[in-house]
This record gives structure tokens, sequence and C-alpha cells, in this order.
């Protein structure tokens, strides 16, 4: 079965998310992949966070667009989650993508430009990718069909996904109008009509975020292209199992 496995922001059940952390866990549990966001410092350094504000999963205040990465460095980014993880840093995409390349991970990057708009954060996080040689190891998504349509100006060879919660009511549209050539569905999203329609216009689809034992061998019987979780441990237990 083709379904690939993505630690979603890494093994974020079992530490704290988009820290190394969380990846090195998901990649010794034997995740296919893994799942990260990034947004940009005031300074235009990629860092990896999922919200636009600090408060949740830092011991800081404030929006990330307003501090430069060295600021944002001496922030603890594992407290939050347990006293085990104290010291856990924020990362850059840079430090993340020289681990990726030591590894034979899969990465998704998810490009957070939805609320706030980071201009130049297409043409800085392809340079990266470049500079590591990770094409051919890299999945762009974005809830915004605008920055997968910039990104796709850059870059015609690098898979982009266009990342929707909703049934998209004109799939093809939306293919058409972001240029994506993979689409990354909430579950609770998924019909079997969609992936009919998927299937015809010759998309992988992944979906997200997958925990529950039933959603997972519900992913694996439809033979999707790839799930994110939280569990890796758990969502390779079931593959075996299916
Ligand atoms: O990329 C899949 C999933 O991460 C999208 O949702 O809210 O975690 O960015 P979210």
């Amino acid at each position: 079965m083709k379904t690939f496995i993505f630690a979603h922001r890494g093994a974020s059940r079992l530490a704290p998310e988009n820290t190394m952390a969380a990846f090195i866990l998901a990649q010794k549990m034997g995740a296919d992949g893994v799942e990260t966001d990034v947004q940009l410092t005031k300074d235009h350094i990629p860092v990896l966070i999922h919200d636009e504000t600090l408060h949740r999963t830092t011991d800081g205040t404030g929006y990330v667009k307003d501090y430069t990465f060295e600021e944002l460095k001496r922030l603890d980014a594992g407290s939050w989650f347990s006293e085990k993880y104290k010291g856990e840093q924020l990362l850059s995409l840079e430090e993340f993508l020289q681990w990726i390349a030591s590894t034979n991970l899969v990465m998704n990057i998810e490009l957070k430009n939805n609320l706030i708009d980071y201009k130049d954060i297409e043409q800085k996080v392809f340079n990266l990718i470049t500079h590591y040689k990770l094409e051919h190891r890299t999945i762009i998504s974005s809830f915004n069909p605008k920055s997968i349509r910039r990104f796709r100006r850059i870059s015609k060879e690098i898979e982009c996904a266009c990342l929707t919660s909703r049934r998209p009511k004109d799939l093809q549209q939306l293919i058409q109008d972001s240029k994506a050539n993979a689409l990354h569905i909430k579950y609770t999203a998924l019909t079997k009509g969609l992936l009919k329609e998927a299937d015809r216009l010759q998309l992988p689809v992944r979906t997200y975020t997958i925990n529950r034992p039933s959603r997972l061998m519900r992913s694996y019987k439809l033979n999707l292209d790839g799930i994110f979780t939280d569990v890796p441990h758990s969502a390779i237990e079931y593959k075996e199992l299916y």
C-alpha cells in the first residue's frame, strides 16, 4: 500500500511541535516524512512555527514577524509542552533542511502566509531547498492558492499541494487557478466522489490530521497517497496490520 506517513509538525503528540525533538522522534519511529510550517522573521529568515503568534508554543509574546531570528532563538519552545523539553529552540528552515539532508525523509513545508502576506517567502524557501538539493524530497503546500501560484512561477519541478479544509466546489478549477499538482485535504472533507475526481485529474491526495485508528484504517483502505498524523508510531502499527 502506497500511503505515506507524514509526522504532523513532527511527532507532535509526544514532543513539542516543530522542534528538533519532535522531528527526530518521528524519524526514530519510522515515519516516511515530516510536515512543518514556515513563517518569516523580522529579518526575513524562514522559521518553523505554526501560529503567527508566539504565546501558544513558546515563552514569548506577540508576532513572529516582529522579532529577528536571533531574538526568537532565545525563546523556550519546549516548556509549554513539558518540563522534559525545556530549552528546545525554534528552528530556522535552514537548520531543519541541514538535518533533513542527512536523512531519507520526505518533507512537506507549509507556507503559512494566510493571515500575514509574507511576500518573499516563496523565493526564500525555494532558495534554501535548492541549496540543499532537496527538490525531489519536497512538497510545498499552502491554504493560500496565490502563494502556490507564486511558488509555481519560481519552480515547475517541486510538487505543490493545495491545502483545504472544505470540499472544493470545483476541484479542476481550484487546481487550474492555483497551478497545484496535489491536494491536501482535511479528513472530514474527503469523499469518494472527490477522490474519483482527483484520480481523473491525476492528483495525489493526502489527508490531515489522522490520529484515530478508525480514520487511519479508512485512509489505508482508500489507498490515499499520504496522511498527516501526530502519532506516527500508531499510524505505522495500524499500517502493518492492514
Ligand atoms: O498540512 C496539513 C496540516 O498541517 C494543515 O493544517 O492547521 O496543521 O496547518 P494545519
